[in-house]
C-alpha cells in the first residue's frame, strides 16, 4: 500500500442481524476514521463459521453486510471493502501464528468461555483459535489502529502479544496495533437484560435492534426496554437500563450524559424512551434508504469486493512472504 496514511483494519462477522451495537460500537466510527486513515474493512466470514451457519443465509448476509458498510457511509473508492475468505493469506498466517500462541492464553479469552457455554455441543477448535485468526487479520496489513467495541479489546491485546513475541524472535516483522474504542456506544447493552451486551445472536429479538428492523418495531423495542422503577433519568450505578438508553442517545446525537440528565429533570421514562426511539429510527432511516438503493445492484457490489480483495491480497501477501522468509521456509 503506497500511502502515507496510517492503516486501519476492522470487520464484522456476517453471523446474524447486524445490530445497533455493531453500528454504534464499530461501523459509525469507521466512517469517521476514514478521513484520516487508509482503511481495510472486511466481512469476517471465516470467523463466522466457528458457529454453524446456514449456507444460503451466510451468503446473503455477506453481501448484505457489504451493502450496509457502504450505506453507513464508508466510501468504497477510498477504502478496501472485501470478504475475508477472498484473501487466503488470512488463513495461512493464522496457521503460522497458531504455532506462536499458547493454549493457556487462548483459554483465558472470555469470548471463548462464553461461546463454549452457549454452544456446548460444538466447542470446535476454530472457536478456540479464533483470536489467532483475528491476529492474522490485523497483522497482515501492518495495521496501526483497530476500531472495535469493548468486547473485542481482549482479542486485540492477544494480537499485540503475538506480534511482540514474533518480532522478538525474528526482528521487526509486524507493526504493533492499537485498539480504538469510542467514548460512547462502545458497549451497547441488551434491551431486555441490560447487564448483558446487545448481541446479534440473542435468541430474544426484543433484546436487540437490528439495522434491518422495521421502524415500528424499533420504537416498540425501545419503549419496552427493561429499566428500573425509580423514574429518574440519570446516569448512575445500578441503573443499567437507563444508562444504556442514555448511552445510545448520546452516541447518536453527541449530547453529553449530563445535558440529557438535566433536560429530563422532573420528566418520566415514557417521554425519554420516545426521544431515544425517534433518535434511533432517524439514525437508521437514511442508512436503510441507501441500503435499499444498493439492493439489486449486484454487479457494483461484486466489482467492489473483487477489486478490493485484489489490492488486499497484494498487501497481505507481502507480509506473509516476509514471515515465510524469516521462519526459514523456501520462498
Ligand atoms: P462482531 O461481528 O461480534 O462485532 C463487530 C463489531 O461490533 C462491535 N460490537 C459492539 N459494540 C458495542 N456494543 C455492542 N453490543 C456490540 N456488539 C458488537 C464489536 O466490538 C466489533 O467491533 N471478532 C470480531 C470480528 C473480527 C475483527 C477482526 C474485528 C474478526 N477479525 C479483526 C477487528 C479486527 C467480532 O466478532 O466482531
Amino acid at each position: 500500500m503506497e500511502t502515507a496514511k496510517k492503516v486501519i483494519f476492522s470487520g464484522v462477522q456476517p453471523s446474524g442481524n447486524i445490530t445497533l451495537g455493531n453500528y454504534l460500537g464499530a461501523i459509525k466510527n469507521w466512517v469517521e476514521l476514514q478521513k484520516d486513515y487508509y482503511c481495510n474493512y472486511a466481512i469476517m466470514d471465516l470467523h463466522s463459521i466457528t458457529v454453524r451457519q446456514n449456507p444460503k443465509e451466510l451468503k446473503k448476509r455477506t453481501l448484505d453486510l457489504l451493502k450496509l458498510y457502504i450505506a453507513c457511509g464508508i466510501n468504497p473508492d477510498e477504502n478496501l471493502l472485501f470478504v475475508q475468505s477472498h484473501v487466503s493469506a488470512h488463513a495461512e498466517l493464522a496457521w503460522i501464528l497458531n504455532c506462536y500462541t499458547y493454549m493457556g492464553e487462548l483459554s483465558r479469552m472470555t469470548q471463548f468461555k462464553d461461546k463454549s457455554k452457549k454452544h456446548s455441543n460444538n466447542i470446535n477448535a476454530g472457536l478456540f483459535t479464533y483470536p489467532v485468526l483475528m491476529a492474522a487479520d490485523i497483522l497482515l496489513y501492518q495495521t496501526d489502529l483497530v476500531p472495535v467495541g469493548v468486547d473485542q479489546l481482549q482479542h486485540i491485546e492477544i494480537a499485540r502479544d503475538i506480534a511482540i513475541r514474533f518480532n522478538s524472535i525474528y526482528g521487526d516483522v509486524f507493526k504493533i496495533p492499537e485498539g480504538f474504542i469510542p467514548k460512547t456506544g462502545a458497549k451497547v447493552m441488551s434491551l431486555q437484560d441490560p447487564t448483558k451486551k446487545m448481541s446479534k445472536s440473542d435468541e430474544n429479538p426484543k433484546a436487540y435492534i437490528s439495522m434491518m428492523d422495521d421502524f415500528d418495531s424499533i420504537a416498540k423495542k425501545i419503549k419496552s426496554a427493561v429499566t428500573d422503577s425509580e423514574g429518574i433519568v440519570a446516569y448512575k450505578e445500578g441503573k443499567d437500563g437507563i444508562n444504556n438508553l442514555m448511552g445510545i442517545l448520546s452516541s447518536i446525537t453527541g449530547e453529553s450524559m449530563e445535558s440529557i440528565q438535566n433536560r429530563y429533570v422532573g420528566r418520566g421514562y415514557g417521554e425519554f424512551k420516545s426521544e431515544v426511539a425517534e433518535a434511533v429510527v432517524e439514525c437508521i432511516r437514511p442508512i436503510r434508504q441507501k441500503f435499499d438503493e444498493l439492493s439489486g445492484n449486484n454487479d457494483y457490489l461484486e466489482k467492489i469486493y473483487t477489486e478490493s480483495a485484489e489490492k488486499a491480497r497484494s498487501v497481505a501477501n507481502r507480509t506473509l512472504k516476509k514471515v515465510y522468509k524469516k521462519i526459514g521456509f523456501v520462498v
